[in-house]
């Protein structure tokens, strides 16, 4: 067997944890990460009939049963992912039954995966009935972000416009837009519903006064994709600090952006007949 510490798969995430750090927008043990991987992936590293643990689930994972997970742990810091990967995360596969999770490696200390398991297994389920190549589900405290949900209207049109005006890219990396859901207590079976209800249609999702979800095919793409979020968000709380807005990308352009990359922005968020 192979050294599952040096596992491409495993050296993403620990390079995303690191990185989610760096930014600031993973403090303490804020944040969380799943990898969806393919059972050929997993077991060159690991006995897959060798299961350390089981933890029951009460909510249904039967639709990903049998597969395989790369999940940070609950109450660990993304700081200390890099220098202690097999303490911070572990490797599970949903129970048969969809009842549970098998641990097969990681949380060496006796942990259990993210309290946000049902939110990020719900939303692989909404992704992968999207997208049968999605893979990776990413929740973070993104600072600017979070900040806008104190100070925009939570309206999800209005919130994806802003976010589409900041940054000309934004709507080419995120032509489906934000969701937002109301504020709800983390960890719970309800804010997972509601979170992955919204997953298909977008691959972002806002928490009110907590942080953002993203979804995608890689690492890079999930990460790249709240980064670009956040940049606009970012760009947004410097243009209001600055003052009032003197001009902006109108929706023609926005549409005509859409088109020349060959993006379907969200049907009904730009006012082109309005416009004209
Ligand atoms: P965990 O430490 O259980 O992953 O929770 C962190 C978090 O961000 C909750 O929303
Ligand atoms: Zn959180």
């Amino acid at each position: 067997m192979e050294n599952i510490e040096n596992a491409p798969f495993l050296r993403e995430m620990v390079d995303t944890a690191s990185n989610l750090y760096r930014l600031g927008w993973d403090e303490r043990n804020g944040g969380n990460i799943s990898y969806l991987l393919s059972e050929a992936e997993v077991a060159d590293y690991l006995d897959v009939n060798h299961v350390l643990r089981r933890i029951p689930m009460d909510f249904d994972g039967s639709a990903l049963a049998g597969k395989y997970f790369l999940v940070t742990g609950s109450g660990k810091y993304f700081k200390n992912v890099a220098k202690a990967p097999a303490e911070n995360l572990g490797l599970i596969r949903i129970a048969a039954a969809g009842d549970g999770v098998e641990i097969l490696w990681g949380y060496s200390d006796g942990g259990v995966p993210t309290s946000e398991l049902p939110s990020h297994l719900m939303s692989h389920i909404a992704r992968l009935s999207v997208n049968p190549k999605n893979r990776v589900v990413m929740h973070c405290h993104a600072t600017h972000l979070l900040a806008m949900t104190f100070t925009h209207d939570l309206d999800e049109r209005a919130f994806t416009r802003t976010l589409w005006q900041m940054c000309t890219e934004c709507l080419v990396v995120f032509p489906d837009g934000v969701g937002v859901v109301p504020w709800l207590i983390p960890g719970t079976n309800e804010i997972g519903m509601a979170t992955s209800d919204k997953m298909k249609e977008t691959r972002l999702v806002v928490w009110p006064h907590h942080g953002i979800y993203g979804a995608g095919e890689t690492m890079d793409e999930t990460f790249g994709l709240i980064e670009t979020a956040e940049k606009a968000a970012q760009v947004y709380t410097i243009v209001c600090a600055q003052g009032p807005i003197r001009q902006t990308i109108s929706d023609r352009q926005l549409a005509e952006l859409g088109e020349s990359f060959g993006v379907e922005p969200k049907a009904g968020y730009l006012d082109l007949v309005r416009e004209d």
